[in-house]
């Protein structure tokens, strides 16, 4: 019996079974299962409350309440989805893109291990549409079919990862410039790979400051790279470089900044896109020639919206670049996180090995990918094409300036930048407010990404309540209009700059 399992419940679980008319009882560290009876609050971060594995009954195969335990479960989890996604207005994610007709292929373990590009040992895969789509992503961002190679990733994280070890695979002593304002995984990857890396100051729009990474640049040119850039030197095993020998570049260009996570550093809360044109330049006259630099450009949200905007700078494999990846579950709506990443393909020759066991090549990170994803994401281009996607594109510009107007009429501080989604505003003070929109926030700010399923009515809804009750916080003290500082003075609406 079921009848009683729920959550926060004890469970009676039967701890033996009858198989062949013998009783056969389960190891006894199987047997008790007991859920967590609060939904608890450790050091102010709210923990999950599981749904716990359960074991079958006897008896549930004929009774059937097993299956109904269950589709209940499924059922209250699909009311809070659909709930929560009404108001879910902080991170780049999107729903209502119809995947229905892929359901039939749910039931199939498709994996493909190894290189999109050949065949495996394992041909329950779905290379086809992983290569269909990689062809797609090539073109859009001008690279011959035969001079590229690339994946679909798990997402933007696995791209950067990807996209900074070819760059450390190049240069194994090259030093990592990367933004403040870049995505955390840009950090970690440097990390991870133990590189040393120098942050680069940025704007208040958060784009890439030009000028203090040249100022870098120049101030490292003839020195040691190891030490120099110690701004957090890891622990590693890189030989230093004797004096006066000028050193490699690896860059992480972000072409834009969204947020999934509400804790990170970085841009990503933004929407900024560096000035990738300018960084090139800066590199060109600082005496770095295109075989001691590698530049890899994150693209996460907005590198699939710049190629549908006319007046947007170009990603282009046309330009000195080595790599770049997006997020398959952003832009595109894929129902699970995913990604593409392209890089030259004379690059991953120093990362391509024969695998004896899957009977492929590989240069991926990953052993087991996804064989699903590449059809979300064949699917959804399919679904669209580029007019679709333009489409989609100009109407969240639109929609986004739209919020931005109607924020700046209730006298809040906000700023768009120029071919973003993503509208910056000052953070509310109400951690039940921040919660109920889902806003990402970092430091004194909050933001929106206006995505395609985002109407004007949610978008007039949120605007209605954070003004109404921002004008309680402020009549109670709670509130204070923030400053200049974080959004630029033109921006602002505190009492000082009006
Ligand atoms: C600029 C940027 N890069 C990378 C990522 C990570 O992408 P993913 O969540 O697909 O791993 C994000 C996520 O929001 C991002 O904004």
């Amino acid at each position: 019996m079921v009848g009683s399992v729920g959550v926060g419940a004890r469970l009676e679980v039967s701890t033996s079974t009858e198989i062949n008319g013998e009783i056969e009882y389960l190891p006894e560290d199987l047997v008790p299962v007991v859920l967590a009876e609060n939904n608890e609050v450790t050091n102010g971060v709210q923990m999950i409350l599981p749904y716990a594995v359960t074991e079958p009954e006897a008896d549930d195969e004929i009774t059937g309440e097993r299956e109904a335990y269950m589709a209940s479960i499924l059922e209250k989890y699909k009311r809070s989805l659909v709930e929560r996604t009404k108001h879910q207005l902080g991170y780049p994610t999107r729903v209502y893109v119809n995947y229905g007709a892929l359901s039939n292929l749910q039931h199939f373990c498709i994996n493909n291990c190894g290189s999109p590009f050949i065949e495996s040992a394992y041909s329950i895969h779905s290379r086809q549409f992983e290569v269909g789509v990689l062809d797609w992503f090539a073109r859009l961002w001008g690279i011959q079919k035969d001079e590229y190679w690339g994946y679909v990733t798990t997402g933007g994280t696995e791209g950067n990862f990807h996209g900074i070890l070819v760059g450390r695979e190049l240069f194994p002593d090259g030093i990592l410039y990367t933004s403040e304002d870049s995505h955390y995984s840009v950090f970690r990857a440097a990390q991870m790979y133990r590189m040393n890396y120098v942050k680069v100051d940025s704007l208040i729009s958060g784009e890439i400051d030009c000028t203090d990474f040249k100022a870098k640049l120049l101030l490292n040119k003839n020195k040691p790279v190891v030490g120099t850039f110690a701004e957090i030197r890891l622990q590693n095993n890189h030989k230093e470089k004797p004096n006066n020998v000028m050193a490699d570049s690896i860059l992480n260009i972000s072409i834009h900044d969204s947020s999934i996570l509400h804790f990170f550093a970085g841009t990503t809360v933004k929407g900024a896109i560096d000035d990738l044109d300018r960084v090139i330049k800066i590199l060109k006259t600082t005496g770095f020639g295109e075989d001691r630099f590698y530049i890899h450009c994150d693209g996460a949200l907005i590198g699939l919206m710049m190629p549908f905007v006319k007046r947007a700078p170009k990603i282009s494999f046309e330009k000195p670049i080595g790599s770049v990846c997006i997020s398959g579950h952003k832009f595109l709506g894929c129902p699970v996180p995913c990604g593409v990443h392209i890089t030259r393909l004379n690059h991953i020759k120093a990362l391509s090995r024969n695998i004896e066991y899957i009977g492929c090549q590989d240069a991926t990170l990953m052993g087991s990918r996804s064989g699903h994803a590449p059809i979300f994401l064949w699917y959804a281009l399919n679904q669209k094409g580029h007019r679709g996607l333009q489409k989609e594109v100009q109407m969240c510009l639109k929609n986004a300036q739209y919020l931005k107007e109607r924020l700046h009429a209730s006298r809040i501080s906000v700023m768009l930048n120029e071919f973003s989604n993503i509208v910056v505003f000052e953070k509310p003070r109400n951690e039940e407010f921040i919660l109920y929109w889902q806003l990402a926030v970092q430091g004194n700010l909050a933001h929106v990404v206006v995505m395609p399923n985002i109407t004007v009515a949610q978008l007039d809804e949120f605007v209605r309540d954070l003004a109404e009750k921002r004008a309680i916080w402020l009549r109670e003290g709670k509130h204070q209009p923030f400053c200049a500082a974080d959004v630029g003075k033109e921006n602002c609406a505190c009492p000082r700059h009006q």
